[in-house]
């Protein structure tokens, strides 16, 4: 009997990446997947650029990327309301568990979900989601540094950016996956980590993310929305992903902060 057929649970569930759009060039991939969405694609539909002219981060910022060099997508989501605020440590666990299924890179997760080897940045994540009638809609959209332009870095960010060439170059891998290898293992870990938060694994989430981690243990200074700084050593995640530190005045979570600086262990 085929896996179809034995299913009783009503729809199949879908493999993520299908339905996709695949676009030379768009303002933002998020925004395009969260019109998408708006207009009924499903749970996993995927939307790719090769380059993006309004590309954001978190906290409003830009995210600038070179036509060609970097992996840049949006995935559908639909999280009942329960699982929404650990969306986002879900799918920088699962990005991250498939850029190193891809690439056996030491990728880690720097909260809230930056993917970083060592101190430089290789990937960003932003989960946006817009709620109506009940129903909510997420899109995960991930921006990854393949190259670089003539293999360098521009020089304002060198001290803070990586690709993964430039890394697997310096770990002496003979083998760079090809940007589809890389895409197919991302997406395949968001599915896998998302649809273990909705089915009811939200601390299990957590705990690897814990261990996927580059601050646990480390000391660090944050910038809180206030503008106030707190400092502390990390101690873990809470369990709706905030930043747990203890700190001069005792254990405190921050769900929401900048990381100013990490101090080395
Ligand atoms: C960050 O580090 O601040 C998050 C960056 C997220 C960038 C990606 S690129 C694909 C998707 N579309 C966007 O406009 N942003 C995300």
């Amino acid at each position: 009997m085929s896996d179809v057929s034995s299913w009783t649970g009503g729809s199949p569930p879908r493999s993520f990446g299908a339905p996709r759009k695949d676009l030379d060039e768009t303002g933002s991939t998020n925004d395009d997947a969260l019109r998408w969405a708006e207009d009924g694609a499903p749970e996993g539909a995927l939307v790719v650029a090769e380059q993006q002219t309004a590309g954001r981060g978190r906290r409003g910022r830009t995210w600038l990327s070179e036509p060609g060099h970097s992996l840049l997508f949006s995935v559908v989501l639909r999280p009942p309301a329960r699982a929404l605020p650990l969306v986002s440590t879900a799918v920088g666990v699962g990005v991250c568990e498939g850029v190193r299924a891809a690439t056996r890179l030491s990728v880690l997760v720097k909260w809230p979900n930056d993917l970083v080897v060592g101190d430089r940045k290789l990937a960003g994540i932003l989960v946006e989601s817009r709620s109506s009638a009940g129903d909510i809609v997420a899109v995960a959209g991930v921006g990854l540094n393949l190259s670089w332009p003539e293999d360098r870095p521009p020089p304002d960010i060198e001290d803070i950016a990586t690709s993964l060439r430039q890394e697997s170059e310096r770990s002496g891998l003979d083998e760079i996956p090809s940007r589809a290898v890389v895409l197919e293992r991302v997406v395949a870990g968001i599915e896998r980590r998302y649809r273990q938060l909705v089915g009811g694994g939200g601390a299990d989430v957590v705990t690897t993310a814990e261990s996927l981690s580059s601050l646990v243990g480390r000391d660090v200074v944050l910038r809180l929305p206030t503008g106030e700084e707190e400092r502390g050593m990390v101690t873990g995640l809470s369990v709706e992903g905030g930043l747990e530190l203890s700190t001069a005045s005792g254990q405190v979570t921050f769900t929401s902060a900048e990381i100013e600086t990490v101090r080395r262990g």
